[in-house]
């Protein structure tokens, strides 16, 4: 039995806990120094397990005061009752009127779940199903391309949450992709992306999977037919299809899937719905790499491998459903994400993977945690009353070290930052060298690495004092330059090894610290109302790019005159 979301949200700065953080905060002198020494317990209280994730909180710029008003918060803003509506299925997504039910993707088969009186475990244990014969018939080399050539490359067609999911997967999972198999994948419209992936192409064992949630975005079902011409235009100059209506359609048949929840216009595009994987409204596009949207990454990995990464959301799922809240990972980095940027003036949040097999994983997050917060109006359509999303940034360690990290260190800005690791690499290389000096022969790489990541995320908590910089003989004109403030609020998220499991549990963790915050804040974490006008636009304003006067007159005097210039540059 489930509570019913409330239809209002509750204004979280009316509530007696948002009182006490601000109180806490104006009194608050960071101190991680002090608050270490004073409770050598404190990395052992501060730090939970989450699934395979061991997950240290201790570096962050909390006391206990702070972290019981924050879940006092939760409390107050009805988190719970939100959190069980979303599994049950309630439409939460009140602005387009759907459930939302991403966790009914990777929730076991033998778990029913009836919602709007649609049986949605069976539905997704047929689509699944549907998703690994397919994968298993591509990786087995039954499925074949017109001139009965195997696959050995797979080409993702999809942009948003239909690119960004399935390829950060795939770089992420590299070390489990079947031998012989590829993937590339294709989403900006600027044509030299599908020219570039296309460029060293045999179209003879070539499969596109057109993966779009509506079949409707622009550049997809361009890089789309771009990707069917080229087809053509190749298989034609190998002699490998004749140059004629059947020829084509028969290409088509055998090098083109879909994935999509509109299959009437998977059929319109010529894919023959057979040949198309389906998944449900109920799904927003960055939530679906679980979907069938990670078709490329099923046939690349093998259903048995997908099958373990949906277990590993599910294991975050559960955690996050059944958890007491003092000790639930996501409702805790989700409420000190609140603290920061609404008591402590962050603005950006900075996710570090010291594993450079997640090195599309920031910019996976950026979708996920800023197309769903990135509001300024609450779920019933009044102003939010405080700020929203913050900016997702990162890039993976140690090349972020030799970049930006300065700014993190000694900058003027708060910036909250997650350092994400795996024990056990993909890759374990050793030294055999060593440099003479500091690294020893035989000395292994990897613990080199994550040398770096214990370095950074100690630096960032505890700094250098002035009197530490001169006890090492600096001249003292130096010395403020060279001081680290310290307390520079980090999480560490330790996982045994970038398994498919762990990468779900990743993902899910981050799908859920997103939807904290955004009960906190009243918002709908899953429409995108904010994607729609510059699509439309760009529409109107295509006539006058390609040379229509009368489009052009109706532009901006800024706009129009940008138009002009770029079609004197062009001709
Ligand atoms: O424009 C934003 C967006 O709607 C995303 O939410 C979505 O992931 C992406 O476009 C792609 O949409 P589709 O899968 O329907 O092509």
């Amino acid at each position: 039995m489930t509570s019913e979301p409330a239809r209002v949200p509750v204004d979280a700065t009316t509530t007696p806990a948002w009182g006490s953080l601000t109180e806490l905060s104006a009194n608050l002198v960071p101190d991680l120094r002090g608050w270490f020494a004073a409770d050598p317990d404190r990395a052992g209280r501060f730090t939970h397990q989450a699934a395979d994730l061991h997950v240290d909180l201790s570096k962050n710029l909390v006391t206990d005061e702070v972290l019981a008003a924050l879940l006092a918060l939760a409390d107050e803003v009805g988190l719970v009752a939100r959190r069980d509506a979303m599994f049950a299925g309630e439409h939460i997504n009140v602005t387009e009127d759907r459930a939302v039910l991403h966790t009914a993707l990777r929730r076991p088969s033998d778990q029913p779940l009836t919602v709007d009186d649609q049986d949605v475990s069976a539905d997704v244990a047929d689509e699944l199903a549907k998703v690994y014969a397919f994968a298993e018939k591509v990786r087995s080399g039954e499925w074949t391309g017109v001139t009965g050539e195997p696959v050995r490359t797979i080409v993702n067609i999809g942009i948003g949450g239909s690119d960004l999911g399935p390829v950060m997967a795939y770089e992420a999972l590299e070390p489990y992709v079947q031998d012989g198999l590829e993937v590339r994948f294709v989403s900006n419209i600027d044509p030299t992306d599908v020219a570039q992936k296309t460029a060293d192409l045999d179209p003879t064992t070539t499969l596109f999977i057109v993966a779009s949630k509506t079949f409707g975005t622009l550049e997809t079902l361009t890089n789309a037919r771009l990707a069917r011409d080229w087809l053509w235009r190749s298989l034609v100059a190998a002699g490998a299809i004749e140059d004629s209506e059947e020829g084509r359609s028969d290409a088509v048949a055998k090098h083109f899937v879909a994935v999509s929840t509109a299959l009437d216009k998977v059929a319109a595009f010529g894919i023959d719905p057979a040949n198309a994987f389906g998944f449900w409204d109920w799904v927003g596009g960055r939530y679906s790499v679980d979907s069938a949207i990670g078709t490329s990454l099923a046939v690349a990995i093998g259903p048995d491998a997908f099958a373990d990464f949906l277990a590993g959301f599910h294991a975050m799922d559960e955690h996050f459903r059944t958890a007491p809240l003092d000790e639930n990972v996501p409702v805790l980095m989700g409420l000190l994400n609140v603290w920061y940027t609404n008591f402590r003036d962050a603005h950006t949040h900075a996710v570090l993977p010291y594993a450079q097999q997640l090195h599309r994983f920031p910019a996976y997050l950026q979708q996920l945690t800023m197309e769903s917060n990135g509001k300024s109006v609450r779920w019933d359509g009044t102003p939010v009353t405080t700020g929203t999303g913050e900016v997702f940034w990162g890039e993976p360690g140690t090349n972020g070290q030799h970049a930006f990290y300065q700014l993190i260190h000694q900058g003027t800005r708060l910036i909250p930052a997650d350092f994400i690791a795996v024990a056990n690499p993909a890759y374990p290389l050793a030294d055999a060298v060593g440099d003479g000096g500091a690294v020893e022969a035989g000395a292994d790489v990897h613990g080199l690495f994550l040398a770096n990541f214990f370095a950074q995320t100690k630096a960032l908590a505890f700094g250098k004092t002035a009197d530490e910089v001169r006890a090492e003989g600096v001249a003292e004109e130096l010395v403020s330059a060279k001081v680290f403030s310290g307390n520079r609020p980090t999480t560490s998220i330790l996982a045994p090894a970038l398994t498919p499991s762990v990468l779900g549990q990743l993902v899910a963790l981050y799908e859920h610290i997103t939807f904290v915050q955004g009960v906190v804040w009243g918002i709908d974490s899953f429409d995108q109302w904010g994607v729609e006008l510059g699509k439309k636009l760009a529409l109107e304003i295509a006539p006058a790019v390609a040379g229509d006067e009368a489009a052009l007159a109706a532009q901006d005097p800024s706009t129009a005159a940008l138009i002009a210039r770029y079609r004197e540059l062009r001709a």
